[in-house]
């Protein structure tokens, strides 16, 4: 059972884990806010929440669009709760370096995308009336296990996702005496479009819906970081302790991972 949120904006509701996110949160009475750039899967999002009698509103933006999601957000009306999910990699696979254009478009929707939604979430929610709680509202980010570890494989992804983890945990500590609840979620590998391009051994690999409901008890508790499974984040805090030449060749065992969405 997840918590009940009257009101939920999430970008990246498309697929993978927005998806199943948006899926969770739908109920009876409930108000979801969905972003995402391909329309036919960001419908079908919405079809699937609407069987479960949520009112849903999508809207096809791209999270790099600073003043696009801006008007989006505070446009929204109350937000109990905003996820800033929308994300992608690219990766050295094929023994390639990641390009120039890969590393700027990973920095763009991990970074700048996710701040082009938390931060006029930040503003809007402190407007808003607090609940009986005192929370006025709660903004997740997704980052991930890879932000705890420079691997030689996705270094854009790597990097991104630790500075998302980073400012997230920092900027809650704030946001809480404003009456905000912020959390970063690090989930290892789950079952998505992400993952389906990887040519690797995914240890831990885990399903979109279960990923989604371990994100949304870890949101509702008012946690600052929520890892998951617990030993993988154990095991990638410890390789981040390695001297980086070791942790960088035994990193360097998997292969790398191909290109951005898309890409052949
Ligand atoms: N899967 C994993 O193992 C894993 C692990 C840790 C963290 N994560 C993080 O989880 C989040 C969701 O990823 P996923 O695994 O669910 O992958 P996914 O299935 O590929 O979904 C990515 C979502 O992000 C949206 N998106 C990407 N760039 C965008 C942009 N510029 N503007 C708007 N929307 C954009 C996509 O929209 P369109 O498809 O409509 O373009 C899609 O809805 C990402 O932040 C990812 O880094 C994933």
């Amino acid at each position: 059972m997840v918590a009940y949120y009257r009101s939920v904006l999430i970008t990246g509701a498309s697929s993978g884990l927005g998806r199943a996110l948006a899926v969770e949160c739908a109920a009876p009475g409930g108000g979801l806010h969905l972003s995402g750039r391909d329309v036919a899967r960001l419908e079908a999002t919405a079809a699937a929440c609407r069987a479960r009698g949520a009112a849903v509103q999508t809207r096809v933006l791209d999270v790099c669009d600073e003043a696009a999601m801006a008007a989006w957000i505070t446009g929204a009306g109350r937000l109990d709760l905003v996820v800033a999910n929308a994300g992608i990699s690219a990766g050295t696979g094929r023994g390639r370096a990641e390009s120039a254009a890969q590393t700027r478009a990973v920095f763009a929707a991990n970074l700048d995308g996710m701040l082009n939604t938390a931060l006029p979430a930040l503003t809007a929610m402190r407007a808003q009336a607090p609940g009986p709680d005192g929370v006025r509202g709660r903004i997740a980010v997704v980052a991930s296990i890879a932000g705890f570890v420079p691997a030689p494989g996705a270094p854009a992804y790597c990097a991104s996702k630790a500075a998302a983890d980073s400012w997230t945990v920092a900027a809650a500590q704030t946001a809480r005496r404003d009456g905000i609840v912020m959390t970063s979620l690090c989930p290892g590998y789950v079952r998505t479009a992400m993952t389906a391009r990887n040519r690797f051994p995914m240890p831990g690999l885990m399903e979109a819906d279960r990923a989604a409901r371990i994100m949304l008890r870890g949101i509702a508790a008012g946690r600052r970081r929520v890892v998951f499974p617990w030993w993988m984040g154990v095991a990638a805090r410890l390789v981040g302790l390695l001297p980086p030449r070791l942790s960088g060749a035994l990193l360097s065992i998997p292969p790398g991972k191909d290109g951005l969405p898309g890409e052949p």
